[in-house]
């Protein structure tokens, strides 16, 4: 019944979440700001600003624009070594058979992701030739739960937004697919995703004529 597959990257198809939370607690903890697991899952499928913001909220001083862009950049490039040496070994259960399966299918199939460095992970993963349409998230104005990335994915792709189904690990990810209009299946687990349609624990339980 779906005409398109619009997946999220980070959580989804490969254990980059995790990474991002190293980078993350460092750079919160240097600031003086306690990050556990529980905070962490606010940011995940937040872009870079809005996480940092999010992180500095908690802090005991307040920063300049200047200061925060540095704090960035040191998460940044911090989070930039962790996935240098990224393979197709860090491909997360079960991600490759569902994207061939949608392939097989004869359905369309879109990455939407806001990390600036979803090219870069694709590559390493060897897929990025599995996507018709990879969102690129420097063209985006609003991060999830807004629903523009996954609607400009839908664009590209040329279907409707309610022919699609959307994949997520985030809570701001499955409100993001929800006000696109589209299905939601999420990744996780029920008592946290829950605004999606259908969850599953990983992509290898990934069943396209189920949903
Ligand atoms: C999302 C992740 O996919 O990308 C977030 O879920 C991350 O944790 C965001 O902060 C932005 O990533 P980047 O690579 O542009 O800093
Ligand atoms: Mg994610």
């Amino acid at each position: 019944r779906f005409k398109a597959v619009i997946f999220d990257l980070d959580g989804v198809i490969t254990d980059t979440a995790h990474y991002h939370y190293l980078a993350w607690k460092q750079l919160a903890e240097s600031q003086g700001v306690h990050f556990d697991h529980a905070f962490n899952e606010n940011l995940k499928g937040i872009d870079r600003m809005g996480s940092l913001d999010l992180i500095l909220a908690s802090a005991p001083r307040s920063y300049t624009p200047e200061e925060k862009l540095a704090l960035a950049d040191t998460k940044n490039l911090h989070y930039q070594e962790l996935i240098s040496t990224m393979s197709s070994n860090d491909l997360l259960p079960g991600a490759v058979e569902a994207l061939d399966a949608v392939r097989r299918a004869g359905l369309r199939i879109g990455l939407a992701s806001v990390s600036k460095n979803a090219f870069t992970v694709l590559g390493r993963l060897g897929i990025t030739d599995k996507f018709d349409y990879v969102v690129d998230a420097a063209t985006i104005a609003r991060s999830k739960p807004d629903p523009e990335i996954f609607l400009r994915a839908a664009q590209e792709l040329g279907v409707a937004p309610a022919d699609c189904l959307g994949v997520e690990d985030a809570v701001a990810g499955v409100a993001a697919i929800k006000a696109a209009g589209m299905f939601a299946l999420g990744i996780g687990h029920p008592f946290v995703l829950t605004e999606a349609d259908v969850v599953i624990t990983s992509l290898q339980q990934f069943n396209l004529s189920a949903y």
